[in-house]
């Protein structure tokens, strides 16, 4: 097989000055293209008393001003769009909780920039041209399933554009087809492993050698579960609609040490999620991005809410961000301290005898709010080890994360499972009055 480096595309080659040089200059365009073409950015920098030419260095960016999904909702439908109505070729809406949804929009080049991206993004993670693609992101307004789609056909791979759901027939699917390669929420993917078990299959056995897993938040231990029970290389995928959708970001199979920005596209910085100062490289905070060379909708320093910090490069010249560890909007704060999901799915995965299906529901007792974590347990667990699981985890959350939670063994399948994102936190609080 060709070493990697043979199959790098020009981006990738580039030495870390040329990406410097190459990030600045792009830079440069974006705001001045942001500036003279969308009101919203004309206001703001104005506001903030800079102009584009202001920048005439990287850290010059942490001059400009911030944007923030209120922003973009805003202006919603078209008034971020840089470039008129009728050059936009696809619009795609990011899932608001509440209110309305952020739409996004791609030219032409965008959409021809994003299926590089992706195709970037799958042929570090392992997969080649030639390769089958199993694709079960949704497809729709969700940038999931056509944004992995178009990167896969670019790639030049034979793509199976299943999208999310009817579990059974995936399953079918993957035997029949012959997948090398999967692209799935790993929550999802693990619903897949559980059909592939129902149906009496190995899933050790399939065709399938990577699982580019992504849209959501998961850990080391997920990773270690999928890999062992499946027998492939899971490796990560980052990415968010305002920004493209998939394929900001990507590990490599090689390392598997955490997220290759592709920042000669997307410019990374790290800011304290309450000052919005930016912070040195290795200092964990809030995750934003400026485009680089996006026409319909540049983003200028986008607040993504994701928590992580930047590492030098290793298999890439680009900087890595570590493994998401949640969103500012997913922290609990319980009794004053501070908790993520992912802090719990690392316990919950540890424990034998649990299952790696878990939920966290939110409730008030009196004036304090309690957590009770429900998992599943395995359906070969024992009952005496149900017990022995529950105290263990109510210990490891108190010892690890240094809070009381409640912790609920329930019956194997009994947890509503995943299609696509999964939901971990259920708020039964009730609302606050006014
Ligand atoms: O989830 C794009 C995507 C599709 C990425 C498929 C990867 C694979 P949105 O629906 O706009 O776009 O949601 C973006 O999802 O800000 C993160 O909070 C979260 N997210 C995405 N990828 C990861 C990841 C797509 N690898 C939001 N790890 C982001 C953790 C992720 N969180």
């Amino acid at each position: 097989m060709a070493d990697v480096t043979d199959l790098l595309d020009a981006g990738e080659r580039l030495g870390p000055k040329e990406l410097r040089a190459l990030q600045l200059e792009r830079l440069r365009t974006t705001l001045r293209h942001a500036y003279e073409n969308v009101p919203f950015y004309r206001k703001s920098f104005d506001k903030a008393g800079v102009r584009p030419e202001d920048c005439r260095s990287l850290a010059d960016l942490a001059r400009f001003p911030f944007t923030t999904k209120a922003d973009l909702r805003e202006n919603y439908p078209y008034g971020m769009f840089a470039v008129p109505r009728e050059r936009i070729r696809r619009l795609h809406a990011s899932s608001g909780t509440t209110g309305r949804p952020t739409v996004v929009g791609y030219t032409d080049n965008d959409l021809s920039l994003w299926a590089d991206m992706v195709a970037r993004s799958i042929r570090a993670a392992g997969g080649r041209p030639g390769d089958v693609v199993h694709v079960a992101y949704g497809y729709g307004l969700f940038t999931g399933g056509l944004g992995a789609h178009y990167g896969a056909e670019r790639l030049g791979c034979t793509v199976v554009p299943a999208s999310g759901g009817m579990t059974a027939r995936q399953v079918q699917l993957i035997q029949d087809l012959r997948p090398s390669v999967i692209m799935v929420t790993p929550s999802y993917m693990l619903t897949l492993l559980d059909e592939f078990e129902r149906q009496g299959v190995d899933p050790r056995g399939t065709s399938l050698r990577v699982g580019v897993f992504g849209a959501e938040p998961w850990t080391e231990q997920m990773r270690r579960e999928i890999e062992e029970r499946c027998a492939i290389d899971a490796v990560d995928i980052y990415g968010l609609s305002e920004v493209i959708g998939p394929g900001v970001a990507q590990e490599c199979a090689e390392t598997k040490d955490g997220l290759h920005v592709w920042e000669d596209h997307f410019y990374p910085e790290i800011v304290d999620p309450i000052t919005g100062e930016v912070l040195p490289e290795g200092e964990k905070g809030e995750l934003v991005f400026t485009s680089l060379t996006k026409e319909a909708m540049p983003v200028v320093r986008y607040r993504t809410r994701d928590l992580t910090r930047l590492l030098p490069g290793t298999a890439r010249v680009f900087r890595r961000m570590e493994k998401i560890t949640g969103r500012s909007d997913d922290m609990v704060i319980l009794r004053g301290v501070n908790l993520f999901p992912t802090q719990i799915e690392e316990i919950v995965l540890r424990t034998p005898g649990v299952a790696p299906h878990f939920q966290l529901r939110l409730t008030r007792e009196g004036r304090l709010d309690a957590l009770t974590v429900r998992a599943e347990a395995r359906p070969d667990a024992p009952f005496e080890v149900r017990e022995t699981a529950a105290r263990a985890i109510v210990a490891a959350v108190k010892d690890g994360i240094g809070v009381s939670v409640d912790v609920e063994i329930v019956e194997p399948e009994s947890l509503e499972r995943s299609v696509g994102k999964i939901r971990r936190i259920v708020d039964l609080r009730p609302r606050e009055a006014g």
